[in-house]
């Protein structure tokens, strides 16, 4: 085999529950996660050493050195293996950088299950989902996909069942916003205020709307606690969701750590409106209509 292509999706946040600061830097999370129909390709091709190269539209913001998580992943699967292994890596962008979809995850994902198949390891996904979750918390759920409960940091999942789909307008704001950065922005709103931070639980009226397909239903429920944050940081952002709440989405929030700003549409025409509309709103760079439940990374 000299080249495997896989393909792996970006993912908004319906519930993002963040609870207290952990020693370990991180933040105990009900992370409830959405694969959407938006999605990078990872292309993967003998070599002998590891080295990546990107195209698409956001290219030109990826690093293309060893602090790419694509290369990460496969050093990280190499070293699982025990063995020195090449590959030259190509990643086809259309997932946003930096934009709180997850995209960087997603072609570490995509890295692992393309290698695996590359150097004929034959791993089962849990293990690449257990060597994932060591490059990003957001690595194992681009390789489950679909629609999961994530706790911990966001990287011990159990998949949900789902009917139907469930129809989102995104917009891609100008310039990306940095995960920890946010992160540390919602610790400092928070120590701000006196309030208890509570521990983050599942919202049952949520997990019901996911399970009879009821967008209305989602629409009541969507929330994440990182949205105060990434406004703060990026207060234009608020221009952005009001002007998807005027063009008539059922809800509107920020995804995942930001800036991208997701829609709820209540079909896929619908979507399509919202995303004409938004791609007019000062400050987005582009709109996108999409869909979802996608599987996860998937090999073509
Ligand atoms: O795991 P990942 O590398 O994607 O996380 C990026 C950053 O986001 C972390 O360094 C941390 O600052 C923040 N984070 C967090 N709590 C989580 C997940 C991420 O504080 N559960």
């Amino acid at each position: 085999m000299s080249s495997v292509t896989v393909r792996v999706p970006a993912k908004v946040n319906v519930q993002l529950s963040v609870g207290p600061l952990r020693d370990d830097g991180y933040h105990d999370l009900v992370n409830v996660f959405h694969a959407v129909s938006i999605f990078d390709e990872v292309v993967a091709s003998e070599s002998e050493t590891i080295g990546v190269s990107v195209t698409g539209e956001w290219a030109d913001r990826v690093p293309v050195d060893d602090s790419n998580l694509a290369v990460r992943a496969a050093r990280a699967l190499a070293k699982h293996a025990g063995r020195t292994y090449g590959v030259d890596l190509v990643i086809r962008k259309a997932i946003p950088v930096a934009g709180g979809m997850a995209g960087g995850s997603a072609d570490a994902a995509g890295a692992l299950l393309a290698c695996n198949e590359l150097w004929g390891l034959g791993l089962p996904r849990e293990d690449l989902m257990e060597i994932g979750a060591d490059l990003g918390s957001d690595v194992p759920f681009a390789l489950m996909g679909g629609t999961a409960v994530g706790t911990g940091r966001g990287e011990r999942l159990a998949p949900l069942t789902t009917r139907g789909a469930f129809h989102w307008a995104f917009a891609i704001a100008d310039g990306g916003l940095s995960t920890p950065t946010v992160y540390a922005e919602c610790d400092r709103l928070r120590a701000a205020t006196s309030s208890k931070i509570p521990w983050p639980e599942v919202d049952p009226d949520l997990m019901e709307a996911l399970r009879t397909g009821d967008p209305h239903g989602l629409a009541l429920h969507l929330a994440n606690d990182l949205q105060p944050a990434a406004l703060a940081l990026r207060p234009s952002l608020a221009t952005t969701l009001a002007a998807g709440r005027a063009a008539g989405a059922l809800a509107a929030l920020v995804s995942g750590s930001g800036p991208t700003c997701a829609f709820l549409a209540a079909d896929a025409a619908h979507a399509t409106r919202l995303a004409q509309a938004l791609a007019q709103t000062e400050g987005t760079y582009t709109a996108i209509p999409t869909s979802g439940p996608a599987p996860g990374a998937t090999l073509l």
